[in-house]
């Protein structure tokens, strides 16, 4: 099954970054101007700032918009939470979901991971799901489970047709993430063809296995970006610390122009 879609995503996660609106705006600002000279059939730029900034930015612009994290209610007594209804009205196209770092600090599970899929594709937010697994799993040989189980919880009773142009999946190896450490081109590969193999079964054909995005992320810097979606066959890439080198950055949206 072929892995490649036509588009190349990158996606900048800034994560609790930067401190001030005035930094925030210097750095999308950066990554804007280049954008704009960039062919955006080919590249898909999406950068998730904290909540707070979201609003600084232009939705309509070539880069689009990204929340890191949203609520599975659309309004209420929830305090603290933001809805996919709240993010549509800003603009924002894309909220990550199920990232890790929420996984391991917020106590995140899939149930809610699953609640806040069926909650972004709802009010026509695009997830980008996140899975992958620990340092010990990998050791122990149990990547694979873990993929499998997380992908079918996170898409537990998500009909076809809602996911189909929507859905992202991004695979992050929780060890990769801010470490320097990177799986090979193999390696990655591999996770990515398994992903495909899980939406084939749930779905029982191969249209939402050929259509939803995969990506890869985990230390991804200007070295190894291009390789990590040329010689794996994934749709794109999810970039944490050096979405916060706007020149690193948009160095790597350039090439992925080409
Ligand atoms: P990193 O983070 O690029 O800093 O490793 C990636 C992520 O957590 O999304």
């Amino acid at each position: 099954m072929d892995l490649k879609q036509t588009k190349t995503y990158i996606i900048g996660n800034w994560k609790m970054n930067p401190a001030s609106e005035a930094d925030a705006e210097e750095m999308f600002d950066e990554v804007e101007d280049e954008v704009y000279k960039i062919d955006d059939e080919k590249v898909e730029v999406v950068i998730c700032p904290p909540f707070v900034f979201l609003s600084n930015f232009d939705s309509d612009g070539k880069v689009k918009l990204g929340a890191q994290d949203i609520f599975w209610e659309n309004s209420g007594a929830f305090t603290g939470e933001i809805s996919a209804d709240m993010l549509r009205r800003l603009g924002v196209r894309y909220a990550i979901i199920g990232h890790s770092e929420r996984r391991q600090y917020l106590g995140e599970t899939d149930e809610m991971v699953n609640l806040k899929i069926k909650a972004a594709l709802a009010g026509k937010v695009r997830p980008i799901l996140c899975i992958g697994e620990t340092l010990e799993e990998r050791q122990r040989g149990d990547t694979g489970e873990i993929i499998v189980n997380q992908v079918e919880k996170a898409l537990t009773e998500i009909p076809e047709k809602d996911l189909i142009g929507n859905l992202v999946i991004a695979y992050e190896p929780i060890w990769a993430i801010g470490s320097g450490a990177v799986p090979s081109p193999d390696e990655v590969m591999s996770i990515g063809l398994l992903i495909k193999k899980i939406l084939a079964k749930i779905y029982g054909n191969r249209v939402a296995a050929e259509s939803v995005p995969i990506l890869y992320g985990g230390s991804v810097n200007r070295d190894n970006a291009f390789d990590l979606v040329d010689k794996t066959g994934l749709s794109g890439l999810l970039i944490g610390g050096a979405s916060l080198k706007p020149r690193e950055f948009v160095e790597i949206v350039r090439r992925f122009a080409k």
